[in-house]
């Protein structure tokens, strides 16, 4: 394998594991971010983010001097014979005005490495960005000595260095063949089937396979509330359909609604590439409709559960971020759910492993708690908004003599209801049978 000198602009979840896993297959690779501070952290190897491995990595890598934390996208450009042969664009596209990804971040940093970009270099983008971007990207470098690649990264958070090393494929698209093999190249060590495209396709496979989880979600959220009124269990239903390899097992949980910092935006961002192409997607529009009316429907629920009025009624929450195994609270169904509990009076609190206190901006509807047993203490219903594994371990029976009354919502399925009906709690799942979940005998 070709060892090459690459530059990873932004050193966020997507940033910080391409650099940190590129070095590991022995690249030399500098990774530059705007925030100083958090440059100076990763430097003495600290990593601000959960996610399992990766510490590992980074340490790994800034011992064998295969990686460094620059401030900066010209510094981790760098000059003459040192100069990176692969600068990867990793930086934030956050959803902007209507919906439509913004991309000024990848803007700014083209204008600042433009002139700086050896003859022969390849720009790779991996951050999520419409159909066009690359061509944009290229048109604004104005370099034609300069490839423009799309490499989109389909790693999940809390699992992203294992999604990295062992991932299904590796998609690669530019109009100019010889570039994109470079850059897949960069992968060989990994064995993952490679698709080579051209650039606009490796783009739209992105949000193709973001949005077609979205689809699979909803659909899943849809079939569960259906057998919640044909009286079927969703459980036996996805395992029953999940066998077949062409649906599969993966991503079949009913939950409260899907979130993130990526499936909501994308499915958003996808709509306006639809919208600027004058096609009307209604398959993912009706999607997104289901994902809103499932939050609401766990309202509903628990609405029910306390008597038919939250105002006043105190609804202790277990989980806050958007999913097991993170800390990320960004796009969270839990704080949806809370957002939509707070407006119609409900008195909340929290607990959630990993969100120790409150986080101004996000978690301001309601009083976050660092022990599971103050959320239970006078509550009219527990609700788990987060499949967290050790959720199952509470001391159930002490939560028993706290509570209110002894009612959980597990808007993940994720506790056992006998385990916790022995100590007098009438669980309501999503999607189970009723005859398993609403009698306390
Ligand atoms: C998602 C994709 O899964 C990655 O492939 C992609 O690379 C990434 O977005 C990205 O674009 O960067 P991520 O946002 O980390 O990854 O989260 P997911 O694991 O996809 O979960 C998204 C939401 O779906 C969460 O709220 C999760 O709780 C929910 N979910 C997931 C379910 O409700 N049920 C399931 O069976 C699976």
């Amino acid at each position: 394998m070709f060892v090459r000198r690459i530059a990873v602009i932004g050193s966020g979840y997507v940033g910080l594991t391409t650099g940190a896993c590129l070095a590991s297959l022995g690249h030399r690779v500098v990774c530059a971010d705007v925030d100083a501070s958090k440059v100076a952290q990763l430097a003495a190897g600290k990593v601000p983010i959960l996610e399992p491995g990766l510490p590992e990595l980074v340490v790994e890598g800034l011992a064998a001097g295969r990686l460094q934390f620059v401030v900066g996208a010209a510094t981790a450009v760098g000059q003459g014979p040192d100069a990176a042969e692969v600068v990867f664009l990793c930086v934030p596209t956050p959803m902007g005005a209507g919906g439509a990804a913004d991309l000024s971040a990848v803007e700014t940093v083209a204008a600042e490495v433009r002139s700086l970009l050896p003859a022969g270099c390849v720009v790779v983008n991996k951050s999520t960005v419409p159909v066009g971007t690359a061509a944009r990207t290229a048109q604004l470098l104005d370099r034609p000595d300069v490839a423009v690649v799309s490499n989109p990264e389909f790693l999940r958070e809390g699992s992203a260095v294992e999604d990295f090393l062992n991932p299904d494929r590796i998609v690669v698209g530019c109009d100019a063949q010889d570039a994109a093999e470079r850059v897949a190249a960069l992968y060989a060590r990994l064995g993952a089937p490679a698709v080579l495209t051209d650039a606009a396709s490796a783009e739209l496979v992105k949000y193709a396979a973001n949005c077609f989880l979205a689809m699979k979600l909803s659909y899943v959220n849809a079939v569960a509330e259906l057998c919640e009124r044909v009286g079927a269990d969703v459980l036996d239903v996805t395992e029953g359909i999940g066998y077949d390899r062409r649906i599969g097992q993966s991503f079949l949980q009913p939950g409260p609604g899907w979130g993130g910092s990526c499936l909501p935006k994308d499915t958003h961002a996808l709509l306006q590439v639809c919208s600027a192409a004058d096609f009307d997607f209604s398959l993912l529009r009706a999607s997104m409709d289901t994902n809103t009316r499932q939050q609401h429907r766990m309202v509903d629920k628990i609405r029910e559960a306390v008597g038919g009025s939250l105002a006043g009624q105190r609804v202790g929450l277990l989980g806050l971020t958007f999913k097991a195994g993170t800390d990320d609270l960004r796009d969270s169904p839990a704080l949806t759910v809370a957002a939509l509990l707070a407006t119609e009076g409900a008195d909340l609190i929290g607990y959630d492993p990993e969100v120790p206190a409150a986080v101004p901006g996000m978690t301001d509807d309601l009083q976050v708690s660092d022990d599971p047993l103050k959320v239970a203490s006078g509550a009219a219903a527990l609700v788990v908004l987060t499949e967290w594994p050790e959720f199952r371990l509470l001391d159930w029976g002490r939560l028993a003599e706290l509570v209110e009354r002894r009612i959980v919502i597990d808007t993940r399925n994720l506790l056992d209801a006998d385990v916790l009906r022995r100590v007098g709690f009438e669980v309501r799942g999503v999607g189970r049978r009723p005859s398993q979940v609403l009698t306390s005998s």
